[in-house]
């Protein structure tokens, strides 16, 4: 089954929870977690936690992403993790978080060579774009999803973008930054604004092929709503993620709706 056929829900935990509190939770999540072939379930835990989760994990169930990691293959750089040293360890990167952005002052140009590092290593990034409100009040949406994306992409080949995942992260919409929840429509155009940006640099093959998730406050009574909005493949889940209850729900909802959509 390709990727695209799939439905990817990735829980972003940000920096929360200790290495044990973090293995409690996937013991949790793996009592409630059926081995679902069309939804890919990515965990994204603290830079300390993925390596003890990397031998806990039931690799039918679970994915392990990183929530960042420097663009620099080694070197003096005291404090940072390669992707290098990730590259046994995870399957996804998060790069360009808005929180990377803002509290990190993460640039374009960082990003963009994040974003090549991930792929220079075999991992597969999944690149952050989002407007914040003050941009979207502005009518600046548009030019904000497409300098973001024109440029994180700007050193990978046409085939290295048709592998990249996309998500959609408003700042407006992110549980701390407001919480404001989007609407599909909104949503929607978004994905419309992104998927003929990337057709219009790399073709309509790339364009259908690219994976697109949809994050802000998703939670187990939004997912639904959100995974059915035309072009979207997937959430990026924060503060529910933590939540067993709430995060064994919204894979049960993914695959539901999933199974929904298929036969009907
Ligand atoms: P919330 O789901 O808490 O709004 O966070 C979204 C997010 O930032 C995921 O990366």
């Amino acid at each position: 089954m390709s990727n695209m056929n799939k439905t990817m829900i990735v829980a972003n935990w940000k920096m929360h929870l200790n290495a044990h509190e973090a293995s409690l939770l996937v013991h949790r999540l793996d009592d409630r977690i059926k081995i679902h072939r069309d939804v890919e379930v990515v965990l994204a835990p603290s830079m300390l936690s993925l390596q003890p989760l990397s031998l806990q994990i039931d690799r039918r169930k679970f994915r392990l992403a990183a929530q960042t990691a420097n663009e620099h293959d080694q070197g003096a750089f005291t404090g940072e993790v390669s992707f290098t040293m990730l590259h046994d360890l995870v399957h996804y990167v998060i790069i360009g978080h808005s929180e990377r952005r803002i509290y990190f002052h993460e640039t374009f140009e960082v990003v963009r060579d994040k974003v090549a590092a991930a792929v220079r290593n075999k991992i597969t990034p999944i690149l952050c774009v989002g407007e914040t409100h003050v941009e979207r009040k502005n009518g600046e949406t548009k030019q904000v999803l497409h300098d973001q994306l024109v440029t994180a992409l700007s050193n990978l080949t046409t085939e290295e973008v048709e592998n990249v995942v996309i998500a959609y992260e408003p700042v407006w919409a992110i549980s701390t930054f407001g919480g404001e929840l989007a609407k599909p429509s909104q949503i929607s155009e978004a994905v419309d604004l992104i998927r003929s940006q990337i057709r219009e640099l790399y073709g309509e093959r790339v364009a259908a092929s690219v994976r697109v998730l949809y994050g802000g406050s998703v939670d187990d009574h939004t997912i639904s709503g959100y995974l059915e909005v035309p072009g979207i493949n997937g959430a990026l889940v924060g503060a529910a993620s933590l939540n067993y209850h709430k995060f064994s729900a919204i894979i049960d909802a993914a695959y539901r709706l999933h199974h929904k959509v298929k036969e009907g």
